[in-house]
């Protein structure tokens, strides 16, 4: 994860996967930490600031040469095209790694106290920057051992949070992801075999690996979809650590607290799935070695189900782009429920993506492609 070990040319280069996990990690350009970093922070500008990082991050990512000069910055928006404070400042990060092979300013920020405890804190399910902030800068705390030894309160979620502590920030494999999808569908099928479910998140942005498990639930009639999460989590109870509220609680629990450009009112369980690693490995059987992984349900009536779809597939950052871009472009206002006009208010029922993006007048992008 250094910066320093890496070639500059291959730190900027294009990498369609580029949040793929540690082995394409090296691929990255330091934006990601950047953004986190102010995050962190959460002064001021900090959502702005963060906004700033991500969007020159983007750019790069998408980009489809090698970037090996300050020449090729040169019309790269949100870097080299953008005069503005905050492009300047991607553009100077980016001109360092090119020089250099690595940013002293991100290189500080990474090794420094603050990055690396808020690191570790968010990491607990169920803490946010804002509690992470306040256990550091109020609490002095520091470690996870801080954590535990302070006896400090914490909810049920958090303490399930540190007693999972490795095992969710461990990520998630496909083949691990596979398994899980098999045995949901399974229940999902004894509930009603008219049920649909639907793969979202970045597994169905093609990842390999991620930190949880997203999953769309529906039923071709709408409204026969309500009330089956209950009975869904009830067929799989013996497999659950934790199943959540059934509700957004996404607000308290996203780290970038960006959650107010993706809220939306489906029933849902963000859970703590027990995955039996021998389901991957019969030679394990009987020796009943458990991992914890998040799995996100998400209830979706099937009127709304391309919107969710849509909303739920990602990245963030892509969710957050492409609501901006149908209000401002095209004063429609797009969420996970559907799209409606800002002025006559009028509503555009919608049965695919496709169809979403081309009442917004886009080129459709396949899920792979949305990995800004
Ligand atoms: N999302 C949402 N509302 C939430 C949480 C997530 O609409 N309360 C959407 C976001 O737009 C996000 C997608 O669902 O892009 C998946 O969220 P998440 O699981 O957090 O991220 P992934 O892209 O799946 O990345 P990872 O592999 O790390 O899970
Ligand atoms: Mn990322
Ligand atoms: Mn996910
Ligand atoms: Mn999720």
């Amino acid at each position: 994860k250094k910066l320093m070990d890496i070639q500059p040319s291959q730190l900027l280069k294009r990498k369609v996967d580029a949040d793929d996990g540690p082995s394409t990690k090296k691929s990255r350009y330091s934006g990601d930490e950047a953004e986190e970093h102010a995050l962190f922070r959460g002064d001021a500008n900090a959502e702005a600031r963060a906004l700033a990082f991500r969007r020159g991050s983007a750019t790069l990512k998408a980009h489809p040469k090698e970037i090996v000069c300050e020449e090729d910055l040169k019309n790269l928006p949100y870097i080299g095209l953008t005069n503005s404070a905050k492009a300047g400042h991607c553009k100077m990060v980016a001109m360092e790694i090119l020089s250099e092979g690595f940013s002293d300013e991100v290189e500080d920020v990474l090794n420094g106290s603050f990055y690396k405890s808020m690191k570790l804190f968010t990491g607990i399910f169920g803490i946010g920057p804002q509690t992470a902030r306040k256990w550091y800068h109020d609490l002095g705390m520091r470690t996870l051992e801080d954590v535990k030894g302070k006896n400090i309160s914490l909810t049920y979620e958090q303490s399930l949070g540190m007693e999972h502590y490795d095992d969710l920030n461990t990520p998630i494999k496909l083949e691990e992801a596979e398994c899980i999808i098999k045995m949901v569908e399974k229940a999902c099928n004894e509930v009603c075999d008219e049920l649909t479910m639907t793969l979202v998140g970045g597994f169905r942005r093609g990842k390999s690996q991620g930190h949880d498990l997203d999953l769309l639930i529906s039923h071709p009639e709408d409204g026969k979809e309500k009330g089956k999460l209950v009975l869904i989590i009830e067929k799989l109870k013996e497999h659950f650590i934790y199943t959540g509220r059934k509700m957004d609680v996404s607000n308290n629990l996203n780290k970038g607290n960006f959650a107010s450009s993706t809220m939306d009112n489906f029933e849902k369980c963000f859970s703590i799935f027990k995955f039996n690693k021998s389901w991957l490995n019969s030679n394990l059987e009987g020796k009943a070695e458990w991992k914890a992984v998040r799995l996100d349900l998400i209830v979706v009536p099937s009127h709304q189900f391309a919107y969710a779809l849509l909303g739920w597939t990602g990245t963030k950052h892509f969710e957050r782009e492409i609501r901006r871009y149908a209000r401002t472009e095209m004063k429609i206002v797009l969420t996970s429920h559907g799209m409606h006009s800002l002025d006559t208010k009028q509503n555009f029922p919608a049965e695919t993506e496709e169809e979403i993006f081309q009442k917004l007048q886009l080129e459709y992008r396949a899920p792979s492609e949305r990995c800004c």
